[in-house]
């Protein structure tokens, strides 16, 4: 029995540009996905009854098919199902054993949908444990590639290798179409994620984007903004200067909103943030619900979003260096 977890993520910088080739720069959270894989004589079973979907407990076994007695979120629980069984296909494949069975049971404290990369880190771990409960360790960028595999297949092709590259790393990552690396000597960044208990549906948002990049000039010029953003992000990130790096954030939450993936709730917590002085505040992932991210290294900005009407959680995150491991 082995058992190996895998960090969420925030994007500092980036999301929705990223899919035109722009860079983005997602940071590892100190929330994790943790995943223990048995290995049984055959088939595939499922255990996962913390996934912060209040009352679900999923019994299941075979072939990624549907399954009896969920009564809620059906497509999030189907969705991390099919998950967990590419993420043991491809460790069947790495260890080159087919036919291996295998008892799996998630845990994690990581809202789902919500922009903090929770499946990424599902299928990271999994991974990992899998592999590792057959005999073969994987090196973080292997199972970082072969994850982003599963979410390739598993979201019909609708993929970057952002959420799962930086789930395997660590730290704060640059992502730049099949480029990938991490951003080194990033050791400490204060986030604040405050949780509107929504989620937005990406495939619609991101479509939605695409549609007003053809309409519009000005909504190509947006995207390509936050391209610059990002450039100059990376450039402050080393330095520590956090005053910069919340202007570059709030001016990047600008532009998100422009390009219509924010929402009420969101921009009620991004302002919460800001007027709570934190140095800045934006979404996080694809929008339209789901969380905001703040850098703030006091308790106010957490204090003023407990408070803050459409926030449903809040909590510290601070940026975790380790990436996929062993626990
Ligand atoms: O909501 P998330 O964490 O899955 O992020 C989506 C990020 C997008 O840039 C909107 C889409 C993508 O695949 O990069």
């Amino acid at each position: 029995m082995v058992t190996s977890s895998a960090p969420g993520k925030v994007y500092l910088f980036g999301e929705h540009a990223v899919v035109y080739g722009e860079p983005a720069v997602p940071c590892a959270i100190e929330r994790r996905v943790h995943v223990t894989a048995t290995e049984i004589d055959e088939g595939l079973r499922i255990h996962a009854n913390d996934l912060q979907l209040d009352g679900f407990t999923v019994e299941y076994s075979g072939d990624g098919e549907s399954h009896p007695d969920v009564d809620v979120a059906e497509s999030l629980v189907e969705a991390g199902m099919g998950y967990v069984n590419e993420a043991v296909a491809q460790a069947r494949d790495a260890a080159d054993a087919p036919e291996a069975g295998f008892e799996i049971s998630v845990e994690g404290d990581i809202p789902l949908g919500a922009g903090l990369g929770s499946s990424a880190a599902l299928v990271v771990a999994a991974i990992d444990a899998a592999t590792r409960e057959l005999g073969v360790e994987l090196s973080a960028s292997d199972i970082a590639d072969r994850a982003y595999q599963v979410e390739h297949a598993v979201q019909d092709g609708q993929a970057s290798r952002a959420d799962t590259f930086c789930s395997a790393m660590g730290g704060a990552v640059r992502v730049e179409g099949d480029d990938c690396r991490r951003l080194e000597g990033i050791d400490t960044l204060p986030f604040v994620i405050g949780y509107d208990g929504g989620a937005g549906d990406t495939g619609a948002l991101v479509a939605g984007v695409r549609d007003l990049r053809g309409k519009y000039d000005f909504a190509a010029d947006t995207v390509a903004a936050i391209g610059d953003i990002v450039r100059e992000g990376e450039s402050v990130l080393g330095t520590g200067d956090y005053e910069r790096l919340g202007e570059l954030m709030d001016f990047n939450h600008g532009l998100l909103s422009a390009l219509g993936v924010s929402s009420r709730s969101l921009d009620s917590m991004v302002w919460a943030a800001r007027d709570a002085d934190a140095h800045g505040a934006k979404l996080t992932g694809a929008g339209g619900g789901g969380c905001i991210v703040a850098l703030d290294e006091t308790d106010d900005a957490l204090t003023a979003l407990k408070y803050t009407p459409g926030c449903e959680d809040v909590f510290r995150a601070e940026l975790d260096t380790d990436g996929v491991r062993q626990e």
